[in-house]
Parts: structure tokens; C-alpha cells; sequence
């Protein structure tokens, strides 16, 4: 029989937590955008982690209405369900069944170790619960149900996609091969989208500062407003430098928003002040967003569309999810349902 080479695409997994507030300019070109990007080269499979978002406390109407707005704003960043599997974490309950197993063949001294389980404990002392504490192995149940090969995260993600590792590593040994290794993916462009106004943290939509980020759905005067306060430095030149954190941003910004690269970014703001920078960093990321902005606003007129996708992703990501949950339980020594 001939032998036809069919080459397989790697699989890439990635989630995005609907808490909190809309999403921002860093989550927008950090992750979704380049989750977009992906759709042709890779097996891509989309989640809305709506499970980690309750290792800490959410008002239950707002995380449903955040859940929907995040789904709205995959699609409308171009992630196309016909492609992509997009789905809500908790449509799909063989996630958490697995993250049960994989919890016993997690260490407490390794969670203990989690760089954000130190610090999401230091600032929710008062919830300090056990899903805080397990949220790696729940991920790391997202990322081995799929035998995901690439999975996009930003920097602080990483170390949790290395104890997916380290928990698939340690199963393997004891069962024999059961889950891929699956690496991280840092993207080189856009990975690391700073605060406006501390422009040596991340931008976060958490921050309490609202001038610090752009939020996705931001009127055009604010986004505005928002750049002529960015935190720069007082060298007034429009170029890149090691001690110019907040010009690096901008420019790196606005490179993304007009699809310049930032040597080119340099020579057309050569001679000109930061203040027509700015301006011109609102400007092209409004010009950006704008379309963005409308389709989800869109989208979130017509709910029944969105639990459409959300129902057929379910489906697609439940029936990949079967095949790993039902060979660990039987490795595990579980009886079969029959
Ligand atoms: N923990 C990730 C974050 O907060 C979200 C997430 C959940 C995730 N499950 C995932 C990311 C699996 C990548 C793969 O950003």
C-alpha cells in the first residue's frame, strides 16, 4: 500500500480567563491577536478558562457577562470557529475530571513553589482556598487532554506550562507514554504589552490606575487621554534605548498598530517630540480597535449566536477530551463504565 505522507499540524492549546474587566491592548496584541494568527499553521484549540477564574471571588452575573464578552472578542479578533475549536472550560467537565487525577500525581511542595500561587495568596489573604492552590493542575489538564504540542502564553504563564510538563513527565514514567510535552510559546512581537503609567510592569486589567491600560473597548477620546499621559523620560527623542522603558512600549505599540517595524518607527518620528508621538500612538491604536470594537459590540446583541459556537466547540474539544480522560483512567486502574 502506498505510503501517504499526510503532514500533521501541531496542535496548539491556549486560554484566556474572562474575569476581571475587559480585556487590554496587552491581552488584545499579546495573546488573541497572535491566537488569530495562528489559525493556519497549527491545529489551534481556544478556551475561556471561566474555572480559574473562581479561585478567586467574582460577582456571578458580571463573570457570565465577561464570559460571553471574551467569547465575542476571540471571534472578533478572528478567531474563526470553523478553523479554531473555541469553547468554555467549563462546557467540557473531562478538564476537571482530569485535573482530579493529575492533583495525585502533584506534589504540595511543587504548588507551594508557584510564583503566582505566592502572589495571588499575598493579595487575596483573606481566600486563600484550595483551587488557588491547585490552579496549575487544573491547567495542566487543559494543556494534556489535547496532547497540545505549542501552548501561547505570556512570560508570567510559563512556569505553569513547565509543571504541565513536569506532571505529564512524572505520569509517563509511572504508565508508560500518555501525554505529549507540551512547550511554551512566547511570541516574539507583542509578548509584553507594559503599563502606560509604570511602564516597567505589565499591563494589566487589574491595574487600579485606569491611565496605566488601554481597555479593548475604550472610547477613542480615552484611549487618547491615555497615551498623552503615557510615562516616558526626558531624552525627548523618539528612539529606542536600555534606560527608556516607556518610549520602548510606545513604540513597540505602535509598530503593532500600523504595521511599521520599529526601526521604521523611529525614522518617521525622527526630529519630533514625544508629544506628536503620543498622539499619533492614540490615533493608530483607536484606528486599530475600532472595528475590533464594533464587531463585539455586535456579537453581544445576539447571545444565541454566541452559545451556537460555544455549544459546537463544547462538542469538538469534549470528544478530543474523551480519548486522553478514558486512556489515563484506565491506566490508573479505574473500571471501565460499560
Ligand atoms: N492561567 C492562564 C492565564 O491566566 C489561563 C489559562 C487557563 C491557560 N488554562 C490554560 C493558558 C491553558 C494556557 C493554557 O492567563
Amino acid at each position: 500500500m502506498a505510503d501517504i505522507a499526510v503532514e500533521k499540524k501541531k496542535i496548539v492549546l491556549s486560554g484566556i480567563q474572562p474575569s476581571g474587566n475587559q480585556f487590554t491592548l496587552g491581552n488584545y496584541i499579546g495573546a488573541i491577536r497572535n491566537w488569530a494568527n495562528m489559525q493556519d499553521e497549527f491545529d489551534c484549540i481556544y478556551m475561556i478558562a471561566n474555572e480559574h477564574s473562581i479561585t478567586v471571588r467574582q460577582e456571578p452575573a458580571k463573570l457570565r457577562e465577561n464570559t460571553y464578552r471574551a467569547l465575542a472578542s476571540l471571534l472578533a479578533a478572528g478567531i474563526d470557529p470553523q478553523k479554531s475549536i473555541v469553547f468554555i472550560q467549563s462546557h467540557v467537565p473531562a478538564h476537571a475530571e482530569l485535573a482530579w487525577i493529575l492533583n495525585c500525581y502533584t506534589m504540595f511542595g511543587e504548588l507551594s513553589r508557584m510564583t503566582q500561587f505566592k502572589d495571588k495568596s499575598s493579595k487575596n489573604a483573606d481566600n486563600i482556598n484550595a483551587g488557588l492552590f491547585t490552579y496549575p493542575v487544573l491547567m495542566a489538564a487543559d494543556i494534556l487532554i489535547y496532547q497540545a504540542d505549542l501552548v501561547p502564553v505570556g512570560a508570567d504563564q510559563k512556569q505553569h506550562v513547565e509543571i504541565a510538563r513536569d506532571i505529564a513527565n512524572r505520569f509517563n514514567g509511572l504508565y508508560s507514554n500518555t501525554f505529549k510535552l507540551p512547550e511554551p510559546y512566547i511570541p516574539a512581537i507583542g509578548a509584553k504589552i507594559m503599563s502606560l503609567a509604570e511602564p516597567e510592569k505589565k499591563m494589566s486589567k487589574s491595574d487600579p490606575n485606569v491611565n496605566a491600560s488601554i481597555l479593548v473597548m475604550d472610547k477613542k477620546e480615552d484611549i487618547l487621554r491615555k497615551f498623552k499621559r503615557a510615562v516616558t523620560d526626558s531624552q525627548g527623542e523618539v528612539r529606542r534605548g536600555p534606560d527608556k522603558p516607556g518610549i520602548n512600549n510606545l513604540i513597540t505599540i505602535y509598530s503593532v498598530a500600523t504595521g511599521l517595524t520599529p526601526e521604521q518607527v523611529e525614522a518617521q518620528f525622527a526630529g519630533k517630540g514625544y508629544g506628536d508621538f503620543k498622539a499619533a500612538c492614540g490615533e493608530a491604536v483607536a484606528e486599530m480597535l475600532r472595528p475590533f470594537r464594533e464587531q463585539v459590540e455586535d456579537l453581544m446583541k445576539n447571545k444565541d449566536y454566541l452559545d451556537q459556537v460555544a455549544r459546537e466547540g463544547a462538542e469538538k474539544a469534549a470528544r478530543l477530551a474523551a480519548r486522553t480522560l478514558s486512556k489515563v483512567q484506565k491506566k490508573v486502574g479505574f473500571v471501565p463504565k460499560l
